[in-house]
């Protein structure tokens, strides 16, 4: 079955009471719930890891990935300046896509440039919690058509 990492990373614990109007009123839980009942439709076996701490969130990529077929993360403030967690990505060798709920491109300067992106396969944001399933689908489909091409 395929198997894919969804990490979420610094303050998205306290999602639902942090700042609702900038990234919704569900809680992470809720969001996992709604990600599952997605992923159980498709089929596809999906594991959960959030993290306040860098080191937490680079040992547990370097821990799983071996047993994954893809990562999709909101790395939180980390986007901004974590080259160790770019780096995990990258060393993981999965197709990874950057989710936010808020619109980081529309915000503050600093918001929008991401040191993920570039080993990112793609970045979905400002559509709420809604991005994780589109990122959940869309690897699911990358993932299918890649397997097929081998
Ligand atoms: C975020 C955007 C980041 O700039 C911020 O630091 C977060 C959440 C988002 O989901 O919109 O913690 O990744």
């Amino acid at each position: 079955m395929t198997r894919f990492l969804v990490i979420n990373g610094p303050n998205l614990n306290f999602l639902g009471r942090r700042s609702p109007g900038v990234y919704g009123t569900m809680t992470l839980q809720e969001i996992e719930a709604q990600i599952s009942r997605k992923a159980s439709e498709m089929a596809v076996a999906v594991a959960y890891f959030q993290s306040n701490s860098e080191g937490a969130i680079i040992d547990y990529i370097q821990e799983k990935s071996a047993e994954a077929q893809g990562i999709i993360i909101n790395p939180g403030a980390f986007t901004h300046y974590s080259y160790a967690l770019r780096d995990a990505l990258a060393d993981s060798r999965l197709p990874v896509v950057e989710v936010h709920l808020s619109n980081i491109h529309a915000r503050e300067e600093w918001r929008s440039h991401s040191v993920i992106a570039d080993v990112a396969r793609g970045q979905i944001a400002g559509l709420g919690w809604r991005g994780y399933i589109a990122a959940l689908e869309i690897l699911a489909a990358l993932v299918q058509e890649e397997e097929k091409g081998k």
